[in-house]
């Protein structure tokens, strides 16, 4: 029976297996403590991986799963939280994870380190830190056939607020206000500015614009999340159109006079943007960059481009031969022993 058969919530689910505290356990016996720090505080730390099916090969792709555990622990160095496992073992339990719950669909992993200490007392330092995962399956998080966005009036959290570059949870209600204003003011989804009213990035993605035939996206230093979409969309438009990215500050009117705009990201993909702030961008249709990178983007995320295999953690044993079933030695995942977090206050 397919996991997406049920509607109850993940904490009801005995029938799915989640990560907690260094252990694969039932979903419905996962308890985390209504005093947690970051639950009050929102200080934790979190990654939004997609693994994608290939029915023909009967294979389940992790995309980029090492680069996402590699920012995760960029972003708990940053709110000082510390991960008992590298990246690579990571990855493995990611694996592990998908395979106890037996998935062959596109889903959706959702790693997140935390501090636990329950307590009341706003810090970084000091505190227990926990890590938790879950996985579930998950078809589009955004409409990829044409968004209809409006310049929010929430600015992005600026790197001295609230980093942007770290995945932190407490960071995305500065998201969730402008996602909700855009929704109930009758858009798909908010574009966000700096506080110097340079454009930055949507709720949850990265912006690129097509103009004079350049593809155009913020740098870093507009506090974005450097998303592992983007780069993907980076290296695919240079490999496979010819087409150099230029990081470079936008202005919010630049926009009204682009020829084509598309959001970027793990849940979003790649998503084109036809209107913003009621200016239809382009011929108001999606264009020919934007279709094109969708295509490739589904190629490579499904194993059916050979030399982007590297990008891809198979989930379970090849059993096709002549489709992607390996990943050219760009991690191989193992068996990795859970281990639980030994850290005390007093340790660290
Ligand atoms: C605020 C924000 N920007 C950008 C992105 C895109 O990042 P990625 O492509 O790594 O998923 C995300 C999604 O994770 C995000 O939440």
């Amino acid at each position: 029976m397919s996991k997406t058969s049920s509607n109850a919530p993940l904490s009801q689910r005995a029938d799915m297996t989640i990560f907690l505290n260094g252990e694969f356990i039932p979903a419905d016996q996962a308890r985390v403590g209504v005093a947690t720090h970051a639950i009050s505080y929102g200080t934790g730390c979190f990654e939004g991986i997609r693994a994608y099916y290939n029915a023909e090969a009967d294979q389940l792709y992790i995309f980029r799963a090492l680069e996402h555990f590699e920012r995760l622990h960029r972003s708990c160095k940053i709110m000082n939280i510390r991960l008992p496992w590298t990246a690579e073992e990571l990855v493995d339990l990611t694996v592990e994870l998908i395979r106890r719950n037996g998935l062959r669909e596109d889903c959706y992993i959702r790693p997140f380190a935390y501090k636990s200490d329950e307590i009341i007392g706003v810090k970084l330092n000091g505190l227990r830190d926990d890590y938790t995962m879950f996985v579930v399956p998950m078809g589009e998080y955004v409409s990829t056939s044409g968004l209809r966005c409006m310049v929010s009036s929430w600015r992005r959290v600026d790197d001295n607020m609230i980093p942007a570059r770290a995945k932190i949870s407490g960071a995305y209600v500065n998201s969730a206000f402008a996602k909700s204003e855009a929704l109930m003011s009758g858009f798909d989804e908010a574009i966000m500015l700096t506080q110097e009213g340079h454009v930055s990035e949507g709720s949850a993605e990265n912006i690129f614009m097509v103009t004079g035939g350049e593809l155009v996206t913020p740098p870093p230093s507009e506090n974005i999340l450097q998303g592992i979409t983007r780069d993907t969309v980076m290296q695919l438009a240079r490999r496979e159109m010819e087409m150099l990215t230029r990081e470079r500050v936008i202005d919010r009117t630049e926009l009204y006079t682009a020829d084509e705009i598309f959001l970027t990201g793990t849940g979003a993909q790649i998503a084109p943007v036809v209107e913003v702030d009621h200016r239809p961008i382009g011929s108001g249709v999606v264009g020919q960059v934007g279709s094109t990178l969708q295509r490739l983007y589904r190629e490579v995320t499904h194993g059916l481009r050979e030399e982007y295999a590297s990008w891809l953690t198979p989930v379970y044993p090849a059993r096709t031969a002549g489709v992607l079933n390996s990943n050219n030695g760009h991690h191989a995942a193992n068996d990795v022993k859970p281990k639980r977090s030994k850290q005390t206050a007093a340790t660290k």
